[in-house]
């Protein structure tokens, strides 16, 4: 087993922002994991699998988090990372995380679909293994947090709310929750209204791969995504930074960004995601303009 003590994250009240929204807020902290996001979930798993069929090397494309975590994965797997990025794309942290641990980096102009791209074409030699979320182990291990929260609570909550990037996170939580609860809490996945340039980098993608899939669990789950300005994230952000003692990274606070739109009724039991630590990007505090 690949692993470096992910999962068993704090699922902590938050007394202050349920006041604020007339509700019973939980954070699920999964910027307490090894490389500060919740990305180790599938790594451990993905890492472990990749190891047992004989393979050396792994490739992702990657906002920064996920690069982070495949490279410690790696590391302690004794095997290569290599890392694709769109240049400019990656908090400079995350890419300090990458190098401090021996993993290699290779930057692509455009976006992070001509990321992914890349990584795809290098991941298709011998010995190498793509391990961005389309590797179902990645999801895998992820889907452990739905089952924690379970646990945690003594059954699942009203409602769950998360960022959405890519997707893979949310589809990973409905499947933890069927296998772990048997049924979906109200599902808000919160997505920036500007993919392509939002300020939180970490959910910078334009074309979400795991969309259908997004788009099923929300509806089974009489959800709906919700879609929120980068004022409004940044606003989410400051909330939960200043009212809970919680430093997360920008994207990591759209769950809130998504209270702050309504996506919970009045005592409602909700649990917000968040997704990443805030020292992963420390440079947004200083763009702010105040
Ligand atoms: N929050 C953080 C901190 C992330 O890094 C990501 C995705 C998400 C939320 C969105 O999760 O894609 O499963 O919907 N980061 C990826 C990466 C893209 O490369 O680190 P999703």
């Amino acid at each position: 087993m690949i692993t470096l003590g992910e999962g068993r994250t704090p699922l902590l009240a938050a007394p202050r922002l349920s006041d604020r929204f007339g509700v019973e807020l939980w954070l699920k902290w999964e910027g307490a994991n090894p490389t500060g996001s919740f990305k180790d979930r599938g790594m451990s798993v993905a890492v472990t699998r990749a190891v047992e069929r004989g393979i050396t090397r792994i490739v992702c494309a990657s906002t920064g988090n996920t690069a982070a975590s495949c490279a410690a994965y790696a590391a302690r797997a004794g095997i290569e990372a290599l890392i694709v990025v769109a240049a400019g794309g990656a908090a400079s942290s995350k890419l300090v995380q990458v190098r401090a641990v021996g993993g290699r980096i290779v930057e692509v102009d455009g976006s992070f679909s001509d990321a992914y791209r890349k990584a795809e074409e290098l991941a298709s030699e011998p010995g190498s293994l793509l391990v961005n979320s389309t590797n179902p182990d990645r999801i895998e291990g992820q889907m452990s947090a739905a089952a924690e929260i379970v646990e945690q609570l003594g059954s699942a909550p009203d409602v769950l709310t998360l960022p959405y990037g890519g997707g893979g996170n949310t589809k990973a939580y409905a499947r933890g929750f069927d296998a772990a609860a048997g049924a979906l809490p109200r599902f808000h996945p919160v997505e920036s209204a500007s993919r392509a340039d939002t300020v939180a980098s970490a959910i910078r993608i334009v074309e979400p791969i795991h969309h259908a899939e997004v788009a099923a669990a929300v509806e089974r789950s009489g959800g709906s995504v919700l879609t929120v300005s980068d004022d409004e994230l940044l606003h989410a952000w400051e909330l939960l930074r200043t009212l809970e003692g919680v430093f997360s990274e920008p994207a990591s606070a759209a769950g809130i960004a998504g209270l702050e739109r309504g996506s919970a009724r009045a005592g409602e039991r909700v649990v917000c995601v968040v997704t990443g630590h805030g020292l992963k990007d420390p440079a947004a505090i200083d763009r702010l303009d105040r």
